[in-house]
């Protein structure tokens, strides 16, 4: 045995429970309002973060050690004081931003509290639904997308679509398939005030985010409780986006056959799937193995669990441009958008 090799492994281990556990810290950060409180406070002793965040002593002692053991704060031995550099702050303390990071934070609980029904499934066959996860689970998805639709999805991303957004802007159609809390919806709406939107989706909890949000921004989207049957054939839609939702359809192939026949003989269909290769050995890296977590404690367990395709999360673009040419459309090509965790795809009818 290479004692070296196990040794390195052992390493290995300790650092992915370490980083299990510093998830666990961030999420408590970002919740309990702890890295706002430290936000653009420079150096704060222990007594000063207890009063900016009004939470209970011990917890917030234990949490700010933790931080520091994980990286997360700077610590001056000398004068007792805890620092969130700024720098940490743009990522962690900047919710609706587009380089908001504590929404990943989010996403663990929820998944990981399935992990005995996941094994289960492993032995037994079928999986988790989508409703049997924590709201939290809806929650963090949309922390986690929010900030990017708000501020990418209409100015940088349908941007590269120039005809599209022409159409659009002087009033059109669009469609999103599995709008989850809206936000997506309601940027197109915001973008192209001229144009109708409608959002649909399967899962009823996550419509009356959607219509409460959109009612807070102030925007007409009208969001459909139903699976894509439910819209009908005709008038046909400019724009059919589908946003980090593919991969979770039971059946994509159905779904994407329904697209086209909904798509105007000149509409596009924009997805965004996540971003991983469709060679394993490129995908030695941390973002691919978030990805994997995520697909194996939710995306693809929760398609299993309608018997469904069971795609997963992490495609790669190979796969994802076959399905469109099996669902029918013409041409399906990767926009060349640069994002770390993101492919985008537009398909025509
Ligand atoms: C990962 S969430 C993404 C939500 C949202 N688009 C976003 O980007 O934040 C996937 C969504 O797909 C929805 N979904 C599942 N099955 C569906 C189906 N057959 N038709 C439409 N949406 C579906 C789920 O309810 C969920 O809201």
């Amino acid at each position: 045995m290479d004692r070296q090799k196990m040794m390195a492994m052992a390493e290995r281990v300790y650092r992915d429970i370490a980083g299990a556990m510093a998830t666990g810290l961030g999420y408590l950060g970002a919740q309990s309002g702890l890295f706002t409180a430290m936000s653009g406070r420079g150096p704060m002793t222990l007594d000063e973060v207890v009063a900016a965040s009004g939470l209970v002593a011990r917890y917030v002692e234990e949490w700010l050690k933790g931080m520091v053991a994980a990286g997360y704060l700077d610590y001056d031995a000398d004068a007792h004081t805890f620092t969130l550099p700024d720098e940490h702050a743009f990522l962690l303390s900047s919710e609706g931003t587009d380089h908001y990071m504590s929404g990943m934070f989010g996403m663990p609980p929820p998944l990981l509290a399935q992990a005995p029904r996941l094994l289960r499934a492993m032995r037994e066959g079928g999986g988790v639904p989508f409703g049997d996860f924590a709201p939290e689970c809806r929650q963090a998805i949309d922390v986690m997308n929010r900030g990017n639709y708000a501020a990418r999805l209409v100015d940088y991303w349908i941007a590269q679509l120039p005809a599209t957004c022409a159409t659009l802007t002087a009033g059109g159609r669009v469609l999103d398939v599995g709008c989850g809390h809206g936000h997506a919806a309601i940027a197109l709406a915001k973008g192209f005030p001229a144009s109708e939107i409608v959002g649909v989706d399967p899962d009823a909890a996550s419509i009356a985010e959607a219509r409460a949000a959109a009612a807070a921004a102030g925007v007409t989207v009208k969001f459909v409780h139903a699976t894509l049957d439910a819209i009908p054939l005709a008038p046909r839609f400019d724009l059919i986006t589908v946003c980090d939702s593919l991969h979770d359809l039971p059946d994509p192939l159905a779904v994407l056959t329904q697209i086209r026949a909904r798509l105007a003989d000149t509409g596009a269909l924009f997805v965004i799937e996540l971003k991983v290769s469709d060679r394993l050995e490129e995908n030695r890296h941390p973002i691919a193995t978030m990805f994997y977590g995520f697909s194996m404690f939710h995306c693809l367990t929760q398609s299993l669990a309608h018997d469904g395709a069971g795609l997963g999360a992490c495609l790669g673009p190979t796969k994802t441009l076959a399905l469109f040419e099996q669902a029918g459309f013409s041409r399906a090509d990767v926009l060349t958008i640069k994002s770390p965790t993101n492919l985008f795809y537009v398909a025509r009818p």
